[in-house]
């Protein structure tokens, strides 16, 4: 087993590593290791310097069954494509809500601040706060819901809210100090927002509260269908409201205020959604938001994904011909065949809807989970050579294979957003 992880990795590895644990990271080790990866950035790449991925030599992580790793390097890339698909005057967020898509809210965020993204959106309060602990300076802005009880924190750590409905902006006016807010738009996805219909009332309100104009510093919406270049007569409805709507408010004195719409595929679809800044997820992960926008923008940009997940084997044997693998005895093998155990299950994230079905990497190759998917083990074959120790790769690169969460996701009957979101917060994240 090759042990070349340089000094530098090892080391940011060990401060960035227990990060679903959010009480056992300092502030203090969250800036060793923004420090630690600043300097490997600046030392590996300015972002245009980076060259393009080899085939990774697995490296076991001392100590833990499994871990996930981040390529900083591929990240990088992904801000540089998103960079350079909104050109400079638009702000590039990172939305690092549901812990960063699975990457590790602590191990993602300060790579993508050292990458220089301009800001980032959480889905609450806690998020924010965390990352205010952590360092993070940036803007950061909270698309979820937050109680009007937590306000004075948002207050206290420069963090912007959202205010979708009338209560939310009641109870922001009620408030003796009242947080930066954004006001939300309901402009086709019938979920959180003001109606663009409200606009006058929600002036009038503002009129009337002349103390919260100063704390409302954006307006925006989300597209519900931004996933098909061919077909995006929802998402130009749904912008042509939005933007009647900001037009009333520019018109009424509110021509300053930040106006933002697209999240990955929106801002795929075209320049005209970009407005000031853009909201990016799967995309900076280097996933693609529908497999219709990857094949249409087949060669005309590259994303990379940052994320692998990995995991040692812990036991290796013999099954006789019509031995029965796992619970309720679902599947029995019909020949003599070694099989690998590997210490990870549906708590660490592997969907049990991949029972039977899911496959994973071993030495390059790919492996089948055998029977059932339990909660902390499955079993796997052909296991080849396979000893204890020897590492199995459940989402990214191994040699020249490669097995995509969106892959695994699709035959477990899901998306690579639930796939990601659900890995357990507990397990290592490392930035390699
Ligand atoms: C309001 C909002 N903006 C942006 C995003 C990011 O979307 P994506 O991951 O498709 O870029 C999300 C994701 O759910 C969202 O809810």
């Amino acid at each position: 087993m090759s042990e070349n992880l340089d000094t530098v990795t090892l080391k940011i590895s060990r401060h960035c590593s227990r990060v679903g644990d959010e009480a056992s990271v300092s502030g203090k080790s969250i800036e060793r290791c923004r420090a630690r990866q600043g300097s490997k950035l600046a030392k590996s790449s300015s972002i245009e310097s980076i060259g393009h991925p080899s085939t990774p030599i697995l490296t076991r992580r001392a100590g833990v069954r499994t871990w996930i790793e981040l390529d900083a390097r591929a990240a990088g890339r992904n801000v540089l494509a998103f960079r350079r698909l909104i050109g400079p005057r638009v702000k590039l967020w990172a939305v690092v809500k549901s812990n960063a898509y699975g990457h590790g809210l602590f191990a993602f965020t300060p790579l993508a601040a050292e990458l220089g993204v301009d800001g980032f959106c959480v889905d609450s309060l806690v998020e924010a706060k965390a990352l205010r602990r952590a360092g993070i300076r940036q803007s950061i802005l909270v698309l979820g819901h937050t109680l009007p009880e937590r306000f004075p924190e948002a207050v206290a750590g420069h963090i912007a809210l959202t205010a979708s409905n009338f209560e939310t902006l009641e109870e922001l006016a009620r408030a003796p100090a009242a947080p930066e807010f954004h006001l939300k738009f309901d402009t086709g996805m019938r979920r959180q927002g003001f109606f663009p219909s409200d606009t006058p009332r929600l002036l009038r309100r503002l009129k009337a509260r002349p103390a919260l104009r100063p704390r409302l510093t954006g307006l925006y919406t989300h597209f519900a269908a931004a996933n098909d270049l061919d077909d995006p007569g929802f998402t130009q409805a749904q912008m042509r409201e939005f933007l009647r709507t900001t037009a009333q408010f520019a018109r009424a004195g509110y021509g300053h205020l930040l106006r933002h719409a697209a999240a990955t595929g929106g801002t795929m679809l075209g320049p005209q959604y970009h407005l000031d800044a853009v909201r990016i997820g799967i995309g900076l992960y280097g996933l693609w938001p529908s497999p219709r926008l990857a094949r249409q923008f087949q060669g005309k940009l590259q994303l990379e994904p940052v994320l692998a997940w990995r995991a040692v084997v812990s036991e290796v044997k013999w099954l006789a011909p019509g031995d029965a693998v796992g619970y309720d005895l679902t599947e029995r093998v019909p020949e003599r065949t070694k099989m690998a155990v590997v210490p990870i299950g549906y708590w660490h994230g592997f969907p049990r809807a991949l029972s039977g079905i899911g496959e994973v990497l071993l030495h390059g190759r790919r492996a089948r989970v055998l029977g059932r998917v339990s909660m902390d083990l499955i079993s796997i074959a052909p296991a080849g050579r396979a000893r204890p120790g020897d590492i199995v790769t459940l989402i990214g690169r191994d040699r020249g294979a490669t097995i995509g969460a969106d892959e695994s996701a699709q035959r477990a009957g899901t998306i690579h957003y639930e796939f990601l979101t659900r890995l357990n917060p507990l397990m290592e994240r490392v930035v390699v």
